[in-house]
């Protein structure tokens, strides 16, 4: 139990949710607005010792509950049990937000035995896939409601050169994210997806506010800022809330109108 509640999202009190790659950047300002909402969290992490303690700090100064589980989803093997040990950790889980990922930047032609491409496919969407049917699956045993946010990227619509792994990786789960939807609608589990554009994070805040960088993205992004990870933890905890409780199969673009102009530029 705990004492928060968030105005907006008032039904997100004590629902206990899972999130990946809660280490660093986004994954760490979705748990601050969770742990903001009153939401008992677990808190995944892959190699980031450091980055998880702070998070987990972080969030029990916010006076909730968390706890952290470590899984290298790389390892497709591992992932069912991960996910056992994190619905154990609180009886059940209410949502799961599907956020960790692998941004790999390769030339295809450089890539020619496909690692860098299997890797990504790996991480970015088949481990999303074992989670959520793994989540899907217990809470139609049990009969009870869940919500599953997959965050995705603008690269899922539109992208450019270095990126076939990821986007394709992002692509897929944008596809996932509907079909899940259109499956397990009829037993209360819906499933939306984020579609974020530039947020810097620590692994790419220096080189986002080089001049040269921040005049091709600010000048691209029609808002003139880039994203915040706290603009995405709210994002979250709309799609994870009863405000939308009508909405599932839904890619929500939340991009500051970067690819509304159809002129992604080039890295
Ligand atoms: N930042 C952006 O501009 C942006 C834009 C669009 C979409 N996204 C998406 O947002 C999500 C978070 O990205 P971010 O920008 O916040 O990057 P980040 O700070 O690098 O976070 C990535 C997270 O994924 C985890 N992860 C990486 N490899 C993993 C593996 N093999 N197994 C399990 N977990 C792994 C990391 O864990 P460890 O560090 O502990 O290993 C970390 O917690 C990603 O899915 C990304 O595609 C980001």
């Amino acid at each position: 139990m705990n004492k928060n509640t968030h105005p907006n999202f008032p039904d997100l009190k004590n629902k206990r949710i899972l999130i990946t790659g809660a280490s660093s950047g986004i994954g760490k300002g979705m748990a601050r607005v969770l742990a903001n909402a009153g939401c008992l969290l677990v808190l995944h992490y892959n190699s980031n010792n450091d980055g998880i303690k702070q998070t987990l700090e972080s969030v029990l100064k916010l006076g909730i509950e968390a706890e952290v589980l470590k899984c290298d989803f790389s390892n497709l093997e591992k992932v069912q049990d991960f996910f056992t040990n994190a619905w154990q950790i609180y009886d059940g889980l209410d949502g799961l937000v599907n956020n960790a990922g692998v941004i790999t930047k390769s030339l295809s032609l450089e890539d020619f035995i496909a690692t860098q491409f299997n890797k990504t496919l790996a991480v970015n969407l088949q481990a999303p896939y074992l989670l959520s049917v793994a989540f899907a699956s217990n809470c139609k045993k049990i009969g009870q409601k869940g919500v599953v946010v997959n965050n995705s990227s603008v690269h899922g619509q539109a992208s450019c050169e270095w990126f076939a792994a990821y986007a394709a990786s992002k692509a897929g789960l944008d596809a996932m994210t509907k079909v899940h939807a259109v499956e397990w609608g009829k037993f209360g589990v819906r499933v939306n997806a984020l579609s974020p554009g530039v947020v810097p994070v620590e692994r790419t805040f220096d080189i986002l506010h080089k001049p040269e960088m921040i005049e091709k993205w600010l000048g691209a992004i029609s808002v003139g800022k880039y994203g915040t990870v706290e603009d995405m933890g709210m994002a979250t905890a709309y799609l994870l809330s009863d405000a939308t409780k009508w909405m599932t199969g839904s890619i929500l673009t939340i991009d500051g109108g970067l690819i509304s102009r159809g002129n992604y530029p080039y890295r």
